[in-house]
């Protein structure tokens, strides 16, 4: 996308309609650039609509992400979190894990308007829409070494489960390994990516999507069932209210996770898995799918599934879903 089309969606966002020629003139650009920098807006979820005499309006008002206010937030939740707010990025989780290479702190937060190629779980993309998600990611440094951080994207998915919560979506679960779900759709979806030394000391980055308000054009681009935070709050919180709550949420979580591993927050995982006692189907990353059932969860992370023919199997990585007897 251009600088121009983020600044002039940025005079849009109100909803209401702006005549072309007055967003090209406060920008100093020409009208024929301004269209074409709009014709982008489709790309990014929006409807955007041209009426000849009255201008440009947006189907929905749009709101973009007040660093400040989210700083401000942070700043009196945890004074280790740093956030950046930018327009647009391939993948919060590539850039920050870039700067981890390159030493940045603990508590580094990105958090992106639109990620180009945003990254989900097993090499999927992740689809988001401009105002309708929030996407970003959260550098942490540990102590324990990488071979200890087993059961992290599980407490992460507490986390945000309980952040969501506290906004009102009352029915936020979790689903093995790390999804966020809301009655069996998905809502939220993270991403943990780690790395150093086996004994420490180590670091991981935590990349997070939250489905805030998908509009029809993101849901057409989306190939499970999905919820969305405004479909699930009775009076949803603003983006900046819900990211500023979800990255203090992970900063306790993640001090937690340091002191004590898993076990923190193995019992709220256990009461908030979904998919706890059910029939599921597992779909291993290479081998063929097989019907189980969810027993429980080790303090490693591990999901203890029984089976029918071959006795208790312990996963460290696979899909699993929902089976009708
Ligand atoms: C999944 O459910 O497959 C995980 C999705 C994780 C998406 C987030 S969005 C912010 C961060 N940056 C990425 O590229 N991915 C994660």
């Amino acid at each position: 996308m251009s600088v121009l089309t983020f600044q002039a969606l940025r005079r849009l966002a109100d909803g209401r309609f702006h005549s072309g020629e007055d967003i090209a003139k406060s920008l100093g650009r020409s009208r024929a650039t301004l269209n074409e920098a709009l014709k982008l807006a489709p790309e990014l979820g929006l409807d955007l609509f041209s009426v000849p005499g009255k201008g440009y309006r947006l189907g929905e008002p749009l709101e973009f992400l007040d660093a400040d206010a989210v700083s401000r937030t942070l700043a009196a939740a945890d004074a280790r979190l740093r956030l950046e707010v930018v327009d647009e990025v391939d993948s919060t989780s590539s850039r920050l894990l870039e700067r981890a290479a390159g030493g940045a702190p603990s508590g580094t937060c990105l958090a992106a308007e639109w990620q180009s190629s945003g990254r989900g779980r097993r090499g999927r993309s992740w689809v988001c829409a401009l105002g309708g998600s929030l996407t970003f990611s959260l550098l942490w440094r540990f102590e324990r070494g990488a071979g200890h951080l087993g059961g992290l994207s599980l407490a992460v998915g507490v986390a945000v489960a309980r952040a969501l919560r506290e906004w009102g979506v009352l029915r936020a679960q979790v689903k093995w390994p790390n999804d966020v779900i809301v009655d069996f759709r998905k809502i939220a979806g993270i991403l943990v990516e780690t790395s150093g030394e086996m004994q420490g000391p180590s670091v991981a980055v935590v990349g997070v999507g939250v489905n805030y308000r998908l509009g029809e054009r993101a849901l057409e681009r989306i190939d499970q069932p999905v919820t969305d935070v405004w479909g699930c709050a009775a009076t949803p919180p603003s983006r900046s209210e819900l990211l500023a709550s979800l990255l203090a949420s992970l900063a306790a979580a993640l001090d937690d996770f340091e002191r004590q591993g898993f076990s923190a927050s193995r019992d709220a995982w256990r009461s908030l898995h979904a998919y706890q006692g059910r029939a599921v189907r597992v779909v291993p990353a290479r081998d063929a799918p097989y019907d189980a059932e969810v027993v429980d969860v080790d303090p490693d992370g591990t999901l203890v599934v029984a089976t029918a023919d071959r006795g208790t199997l312990r996963l460290s990585s696979a899909e699993i879903s929902l089976r009708t007897r």
